[in-house]
């Protein structure tokens, strides 16, 4: 692990997002003055969800979407963790007047901004605050592997969960697979990221030393022992398991270049599993 990484998981959760909005600042004051489409990106210091190219890694997501999970302009979508936007955002371009967008997620700032600049403009695109526990972005909230998510049965055609998995716990990841399996109608999808632990990852990623798994937990590896949300690595197999006991079918996986895989090759930084209800 990186210093700065080490250091930013040392401050509470409210710290690190005032830390990054000050970091920001000087770049942040600038862009007012920027184009109409530019508005739609939130400022630097707002987007506590990763780093990068926010709007390129959007429109690279929605392709995946479209091209490996058949994603169709008037799909239902559930988007997991919606963060400040990243796949809403392109969605906004895609989907058409029959699609509905259904975004939730535990960090109430990101939720308010995307209400105020997304669903003003796209009143298809629905954000909803969901004040659950999460050590990486919260003090502290209600229990995520309790949690009935609030749709109905075989409601959406495709669900997406982008860098969440990854910073979720196995009791969590576990109710959320089996509401995933619920409110997915027969046939419909879901794209979602891990950190995949298999022979071949384990064998690759001491290349990555910045980005290890150092404690094993048996079925799930973390990157952080203090911050358990920080990053977390699940066994292959378990995954698997877990998987074909709740009748989601792993169409394909396509693995990422965080342990040290080829980049040019890869879909995207962490590894993704397209699963068919
Ligand atoms: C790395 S960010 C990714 C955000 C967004 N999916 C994206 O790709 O830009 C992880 C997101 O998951 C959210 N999150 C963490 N635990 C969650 C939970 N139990 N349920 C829903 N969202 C959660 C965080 O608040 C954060 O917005």
């Amino acid at each position: 692990m990186t210093i700065l990484r080490r250091l930013f998981y040392l401050l509470p959760p409210n710290m690190r997002f005032l830390a990054r909005r000050l970091y920001y600042l000087p770049a942040d004051v600038g862009r007012k003055f920027g184009t109409k489409e530019a508005q739609l990106i939130p400022p630097k210091g707002l987007i506590y969800t990763g780093s990068g190219d926010f709007k390129a890694q959007g429109e690279a997501w929605l392709q995946h979407f479209i091209q490996e999970g058949e994603l169709a302009p008037y799909h239902y979508v559930l988007d997991i963790g919606s963060g400040i936007g990243r796949i809403a955002i392109p969605l906004t371009k895609y989907l058409n007047g029959k699609a509905k967008y259904e975004g939730f997620d535990v960090v109430k700032l990101g939720v308010e901004w995307c209400e105020k600049n997304i669903t003003t403009h796209y009143p298809q695109f629905h954000f909803t605050y969901i004040p659950l526990d999460n050590d990486l972005y919260r003090s502290k909230g209600l229990n995520a592997a309790s949690f009935r998510f609030p749709y109905e049965d075989n409601h959406f055609d495709f669900v997406v969960l982008t860098s969440v998995f990854t910073h979720m716990l196995p009791d969590e990841v576990e109710n959320y697979l089996k509401e995933i399996h619920r409110v997915l109608r027969p046939g419909g999808r879901c794209m979602a990221t891990f950190f995949l632990w298999n022979e071949e990852s384990e064998r690759l990623s001491p290349s990555n030393p910045k980005f290890q798994f150092p404690y094993d937990y048996g079925h799930y590896r973390l990157m952080d022992d203090k911050v358990k949300a920080a990053n977390v690595a699940y066994q292959s197999t378990y995954l698997e398991n877990h998987l074909a006991k709740i009748g989601l079918h792993v169409e394909n996986t396509f693995y990422g270049f965080w342990c040290g895989r080829e980049k040019k090759t890869a879909m995207d930084f962490q590894d993704v599993l397209l699963l068919k209800k």
